[in-house]
Parts: C-alpha cells; structure tokens; sequence
C-alpha cells in the first residue's frame, strides 16, 4: 500500500492546549516576542526542538518501572552497556546526563590551546565546548551544504580534500580528532554518506588521527543511506550503523534524539587510556560510571530506546513525516533547506519575507507570525542566534521546525503545512523586529524584541 501510517497506536494521550487568538498575542507580547519565554502550556504544536521531546514507548515505561537504582554496577547500566554494544560495537561505553556532557568531558582531554578541531558542522554545543578548552572549531561542509536548494543527497558530507588541505597546514600533532556530525543538523538536517565516512577516515589513518561521530541522530543517517547510496538499499539498518561507527574511533551521543529518551548521552572511546581518563572526569563531574548523572530508570529507558530506533518501519515514518512537510512547503512556493531534513524543516525565511532586511530578523518575524496565526513554535536559526556583539551575521536567515518523535500525527502536520502556507498567504503583514534587551551571550535564549 502506498500510505505510510504511524508504525503504533496510542495508549495515553495528553490533552492540548488551545489557546485563542487574542489570548496568544497577548502571550507573544508578554513574551517579547520570544519563544523561549513563551510557556510551554501556551503552545498548541510545539516543534521547538526534536531533542527529549520524543514519546517514549510501552516497553521504555516498563524499563522505567523495573529499573534498579543502586549507586554502583547496577543491572540496569548492565542493560544498556549490552545493548550499546550490539548496536555500536564498541566496548567501553559511558553514560551521561546529555550530549553536551560527553562533548565536555572529550574536549577537556583531547582539547586544549593550539588545536583545531574539524568536522563537517560543528553543533554550537560542540564548537563552544571546544572553544571553552582553548581549541578551535573548524566547520568543513561540501559546498553544496550551503546552495538552499541544491537536492544533493548527501549534503552533511565533509570536504574531504579541505580537511586533507587543514590537517596538511596545521600539523596532525595539532588535530587530537577529527568530528562528523551525522546528521549535519547546522546545515539541515542532511545525513553524511558511508562513502564519505570511509573517505574521512582514509585521511585520519594517513595522518594518524581519530575520527569521533556526533552520532545523535546515527539511525536518521543511516537511513537515508539505505535509502540513497549505491549499494545500500537491501542492507538492514542495523548493519549500516554498526559500518559507521566501525569506522570510528569513538562517539558522542545526545541519547535525546534517535536515543528516544527525554534525556541521555553516552561517551564511546576505543582507546584504553582515553576510556581510562574519560572515567575519572565523569567520575568527577557526572557520577560514577555505572550511571553517570542518570537515573537507572533513564539507563533502562536507554537500552530499549535504542533499539527501537532501528525499526525500519519506524525510520521510514519518521523521515517521511518531515519530507511530507517539506515537499507541501515547496509546492506552495515557500523555500525550505532542500531535500527535507530527517528531524527537521529549514524554512528561508529571508526568501518567506524579502520586506523584512536582515537587521530587523526576518527568521524572528516569521516564528512570531506562526504562533500569532496558528500556536505553533518554531527557532529562529539566523542573525538573532548568531549576531550581535561584533559578529558576521550568518549566510543565511532560517526558521526550524523540528519534529518531536513519536508525538505528533499525520493531522497535526496537515495543521503546521496549513498554517505555514496560510502566514505565507499574508506575508506582507509580517513586521520586522528590533532588540530592546539582549545578554551578553548567547541572546537568542533570553533577548527582548519590539516590533518595528
Ligand atoms: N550535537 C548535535 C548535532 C545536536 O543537535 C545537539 C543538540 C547536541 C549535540 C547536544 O546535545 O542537547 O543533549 O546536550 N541539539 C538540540 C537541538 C538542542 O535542538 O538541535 P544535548
């Protein structure tokens, strides 16, 4: 049959909240017309992240219940530590409160003034976990990552000639790692191909250099990899994933995202002194290594999050939901980051508005008019997240929606595509915005706006 339908049903529900349109433009405003202030009650979809806002499973909650909570060598870490064995391969694997934890706990070993850092797109965490050790972060993205609507299937792929280029100019002694992002969520939700894993990892051997995925969204990946790489198609996806974390030296992991947990990370290493050290520091700073800042409840749901993740039925719901989304946007003439994401839709919001000039933050303009019409919260990923004190504004002005998993129907999408395409309808009544407070850092989170 042609029709992709939500691989389970629904066991609990929980009641949305509708708000009016009054109600919402008083909120937006209370708001200073920022999302992040905007309470969660007050949005009817909210698709401000995929990261911990998956739903979790019949099987996950039952973990929850069994779970053991004892401080050390709990059967619950046990659980997991075999299941992240099967799935990943690798032998020393860590638990950890979430992502940005094991990026924290890596770069504090291997990071350090006088490194540099390449990846095919750092995550801001992971730039600014390597910029906090003295390191620096090196984005290296095939060109085409950058053409909006460049269809190349693999645009989370690495230059690899330009890190050749980099590691050649810099000394390998100056590179501890080499990173790939699957997917590139900086630049779209777009996965990175085998063939290019393989490729990257050439160079680290010629050089000598680990290679570390930023494997949050690993299954995602490795589905689009069956999906469009040469040769990839009959292969299950367990087997693709095992290929690329083969290839690697070692991982971070927001467990949040493919780990179906709301919340999670876990630390791989394969080399025996690193693992070593990597231990102490979670000891230190996490917890001990048997749970590592999680609960053992959060361990269970681990164990079963990540094998669910690999049911191929699941994967091709979960990334047609967001090329569904995608390709209504495209066909109602609204430029989105093409193909579509796995987790997400990347908006143009400079091309939704062309009125409203960077300065006055079109992405911020276009998220304020989807909550005012429709309830619906989405990031802005543009000049408001990236600008400000003295830096270069960004190449391009985007609104995300990510998708949560498991949370939301084939009807509330119709609802978001509906709501997407009626705002483009009445663009020109979208108004640009300016700052009235913003922190010194990271201002997207807290910044006050007024309309202009
Ligand atoms: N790496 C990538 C590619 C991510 O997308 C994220 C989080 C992290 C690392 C950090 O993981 O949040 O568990 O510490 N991304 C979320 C997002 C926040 O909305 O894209 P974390």
């Amino acid at each position: 049959m042609k029709t992709i339908i939500e691989p389970f049903r629904i066991k609990v529900v929980e009641p949305l909240q509708m708000r009016t349109r009054d109600e919402r433009e008083a909120i937006v405003r209370q708001a200073g017309f920022n999302m992040f202030l905007i309470p969660a009650a007050d949005v009817l979809i909210d698709l401000l992240t995929d990261s911990g806002t998956g739903a979790m499973s019949s099987l996950q909650w039952a973990g929850v219940m069994q779970a053991d909570e004892s401080y050390a060598g709990s059967p619950s870490f046990f659980h997991f530590e075999r299941i992240l064995r099967e799935v990943t391969g690798f032998r020393h694997i860590l638990p950890t409160h979430q992502g940005r934890a094991s990026e924290r706990i890596l770069f504090e070993l291997v990071g350090g003034a006088g490194k540099v850092v390449p990846s095919n797109a750092h995550f801001d965490t992971t730039r600014a976990n390597i910029e906090h050790s003295g390191a620096e972060a090196v984005d290296l993205p095939i060109a085409e990552a950058r053409q909006a609507r460049n269809r190349h299937r693999f645009k989370g792929n690495m230059d690899v000639a330009a890190l050749e280029a980099l590691v050649e100019r810099v000394g390998p002694e100056n590179v501890p790692v080499v990173m790939c992002t699957v997917t590139s969520n900086t630049f779209g939700g777009q996965p990175a191909s085998l063939e290019n894993l393989r490729a990257i990892r050439g160079v680290c051997d010629r050089f000598r250099v680990p290679l570390f995925l930023d494997a949050c969204r690993f299954a995602e990946n490795a589905w689009f990899i069956k999906q469009y790489e040469n040769g990839q198609h009959d292969r299950p996806v367990r087997a693709i994933v095992r290929e690329m974390f083969d290839l690697t030296d070692g991982a971070t992991i927001s467990a949040k995202k493919d780990g179906l947990v709301n919340t999670g990370g876990v630390l791989l290493v394969r080399d025996e002194a690193l693992f070593q050290r990597a231990s102490n520091l979670l000891i230190l700073t996490e917890g001990y290594v048997t749970y590592g800042g999680l609960a053992g409840r959060d361990l269970e749901a681990m164990a079963q999050g990540f094998q669910e993740v690999l049911d191929e039925e699941y994967l091709r719901y979960r990334i047609r939901s967001a090329e569904y989304v995608g390709e209504k946007l495209l066909s109602a003439g609204i430029q989105i980051i093409e193909p579509p994401g796995g987790h997400a839709i990347y908006i143009d919001a400079a091309a939704f508005c062309p009125h409203i000039p960077p300065a006055q933050f079109p992405g911020q303009a276009l998220v304020v008019g989807l909550y005012r019409h429709a309830g619906i919260r989405g990031v802005e990923i543009g000049s408001v997240m990236f600008g400000g004190a003295g830096r270069e504004l960004p190449s391009m002005e985007l609104v995300r929606l990510a998708f949560p998993r498991r949370v939301y129907t084939q009807s509330h999408m119709d609802y978001v595509i509906e709501a997407v395409i009626e705002v483009f309808e009445r663009r020109h009544d979208l108004r640009g915005l300016r700052i009235v407070t913003e922190p010194p850092a990271l201002r997207h989170f807290t910044a006050k706006f007024e309309e202009v």
